[in-house]
């Protein structure tokens, strides 16, 4: 089975997948961090996106899913590139490949993949037999990004700027744009403590889980 975990920044996606990655045994991969390595090689090659995209693309083609695995990613000014990166369709495509061939490799002991990201329910698994998007008022992810980056409070007008931005550019853009699937259970985590968001979504799986069986228990009946 394949779970698909959308949603914008700050929302819980992570915490739930990782939760429900250990809970029901499921191989997990944060498709974000993939976007936040493209996002630190471009940086580090001093290539401004909006005027090279081809210098992007070129970078694009040498990470490897190995790349979502590097601790040093999660910084802000990453993040912002990431969201920035992500406009270019070429870029997506190459980063798509990886996620797919991911989602469709996992074998025992593992019982399915877990991915989370944008456009994971609606452009790299839409067949994904259960799909979760996690969302969240605006102020409250922001507070939980400067909790988790432990960054000063004084910088919550700005990190509240950097991810309005964010969510604009992730949700306007022309390609794969953030946007629940039609058969996505939306959970708003803003008034939800971590238990809460993540036992809604067990729930959610564990109905999945039993829905897929039936109707595999079905199909070999006729
Ligand atoms: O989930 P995150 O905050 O680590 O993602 C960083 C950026 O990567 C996000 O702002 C947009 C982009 N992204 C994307 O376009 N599609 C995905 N599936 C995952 C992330």
């Amino acid at each position: 089975m394949i779970i698909a975990i959308d949603g914008p920044a700050g929302a819980g996606k992570g915490t739930i997948a990782g939760y429900l990655a250990l809970k029901f045994n499921f191989q997990y991969l944060d498709t974000g961090m993939l976007y936040r390595a493209l996002a630190k090689a471009v940086i580090q090659a001093n290539v401004d996106p909006a005027l090279a995209p081809e210098e992007v693309i070129q970078i694009a083609q040498s990470i490897t899913i190995e790349a979502a695995q590097d601790p040093d990613l999660r910084g802000e000014k990453v993040a912002a590139m990431a969201s920035q990166v992500a406009v270019i369709p070429e870029a997506r495509l190459l980063l798509n490949d990886l996620q797919r061939k991911f989602s469709h490799s996992i074998a025992a002991p593992y019982q399915g993949a877990i991915l989370d990201g944008r456009d994971i329910g609606t452009v790299i698994c839409p067949e994904a037999e259960c799909k979760l998007f996690i969302t969240a008022r605006p102020e409250v992810r922001t507070q939980r990004r400067l909790l988790e980056t432990q960054e000063s409070s004084d910088l919550l007008a700005t990190m509240s700027q950097q991810i309005a931005e964010r969510d604009k550019r992730d949700s306007t853009r022309q390609i794969a744009p953030l946007t629940p699937a039609v058969d996505a259970i939306i959970i708003d985590t803003s008034d939800l403590t971590i238990d809460e968001a993540c036992s809604k979504a067990a729930m959610y799986v564990t109905k999945c889980l039993s829905e897929l069986k039936k109707s595999q228990k079905q199909s070999i009946n006729h």
